[in-house]
């Protein structure tokens, strides 16, 4: 195989993670496309040139991002608060002109974070390539274009429309291999005064939990503030402020600007000060996690075959994304874990990607709950905790694999 090259500097990549064959994460499936399932070698590459940690191989964006694609935001009561607060934010910053301001938002879902502008009649435009999602978005009273984003769609807008305030997204850039383009859009869009704040999970998180599980097709990047200021200094932007975020078990949001528009806040200084600690700049650390990560392999493995052997009924809750990687890579499926509950109608009915475990509704966990649950979400594991009194009350117990595979309740 030809070398791998970074997307972002074109230097050579060094593989450093290995996870095996891989279908698509959100490839939820019925039984009669068992046989033509996808798969790809997942593995991730390291340059210490640009410091972005990435996909060696992806699927074609198309294969991912469809009519049929079964990722909705606003299944999260968590979620839904989030991005009130960010669009709340947005909103009573510094950032947005008096008059007249425009805001858009890349991957906007089904509107979840827009609606709250289309509630204050500030102009604003999703742009969602997932056409069934975007439908819903539309619906929601959030105009949406259903495109992928690049510099193009952004002279367009620019035509139509004038340069925006803030260019906003949420869960988003880290999917997007081409993202040089999607900067140059961005700089193209942007006003003088304009900023872009996104946010993604965050590598520092993922090397302190070992949470793996953020890798899958969908997640081309895992982003750093020292790769983040790197990609956008190619195009004359600036890293301005950095915000720690809760969601996706551990998130950074990320402000920039064009060069000189704005000072450079302490948090930036801190947070690259801390990655150098980290590591998250140099090889060697991503060797370290790797080793890291068999470990946790091995330990969940063990443990649900241990229970197994007991007698113990295993479910799962929540199929997320995340839950692909980590059945897939430690081979876990309906011997260990009977089935998986899920409050996403497209998902239910449905098999995991790949190890072919029934996705059920949450009435299945409700009425038939098992001895042990993994708990796949445990990015909303306050709510889920919070909303499962009964199951842990009743006996039932939690397995989580981060930041160690351990038994709760
Ligand atoms: P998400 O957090 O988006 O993870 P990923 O990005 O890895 O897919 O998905 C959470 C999934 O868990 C989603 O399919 C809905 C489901 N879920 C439940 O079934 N019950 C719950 O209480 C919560 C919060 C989520």
């Amino acid at each position: 195989m030809n070398q791998p090259i970074c997307r972002i500097s074109g230097q050579p990549l060094t593989k450093v993670l290995d996870f095996g064959q891989q279908p698509l994460g959100n490839g939820f499936l019925p039984p009669e496309h068992f046989i033509s399932e996808y798969f790809y070698p997942m593995e991730m590459g390291f340059s210490e040139k640009s410091m972005m940690l990435q996909l060696i191989e992806q699927p074609a964006p198309e294969k991912m991002f469809h009519e049929h694609y079964a990722f909705y935001s606003s299944t999260s009561r968590f979620m839904e608060r989030h991005f009130g607060e960010f669009s709340h934010q947005v909103m009573q910053s510094k950032y947005l002109a008096k008059a007249d301001p425009f805001v858009v938002e890349l991957g906007c879902n089904d509107g979840i974070m827009l609606k709250h502008f289309a509630q204050a009649s500030i102009r604003h435009l999703g742009i969602e390539p997932s056409r069934n999602v975007a439908e819903v978005a539309n619906v929601n009273g959030v105009r949406t274009l259903s495109e992928f984003f690049n510099e193009n769609v952004a002279e367009k807008i620019v035509r139509e429309e004038g340069q925006a305030d803030a260019f906003l997204a949420a869960n988003v850039m880290c999917h997007i291999p081409d993202i040089q383009g999607v900067v140059k859009g961005i700089r193209t869009l942007l006003k003088p005064t304009g900023v872009v704040m996104f946010e993604d999970p965050y590598l520092g998180d993922v090397i302190e939990k070992i949470s793996y599980d953020q890798i899958y097709d969908e997640h081309v990047f895992l982003f750093s503030a020292h790769s983040i200021q790197y990609l956008f200094g190619l195009h004359g932007m600036v890293l301005i402020d950095v915000q720690p975020q809760k969601t996706h078990g551990g998130s950074m949001r990320y402000v920039l600007a064009h060069a000189d528009a704005y000072p450079v806040s302490d948090a930036v200084t801190k947070l690259l000060l801390k990655e150098q600690d980290l590591g998250l700049h140099l090889l060697p650390t991503f060797e370290a996690f790797s080793k890291k990560v068999e470990q946790s392999r091995a330990d969940l493995v063990s443990l649900l075959c241990n229970l197994k052997s007991q007698g113990k009924r295993i479910a799962g809750y929540g199929a997320t994304s995340k839950s692909t990687t980590i059945l897939n890579y430690c081979g876990v499926g309906p011997d260990l874990i009977e089935y998986i509950s899920d409050t996403t109608p497209i998902k239910q009915g449905k098999f995991t990607p790949g190890m072919h475990i029934p996705v059920k509704p949450y009435e299945a966990f409700k009425t038939n709950p098992p001895d042990y649950a993994v708990l796949f979400a445990w990015n909303h594991a306050e709510e889920i905790m919070a909303n499962e009194k009964a199951f842990m009350d009743a006996g039932g117990k939690w397995i989580v694999h981060v930041p160690k595979v351990q038994v709760l309740g």
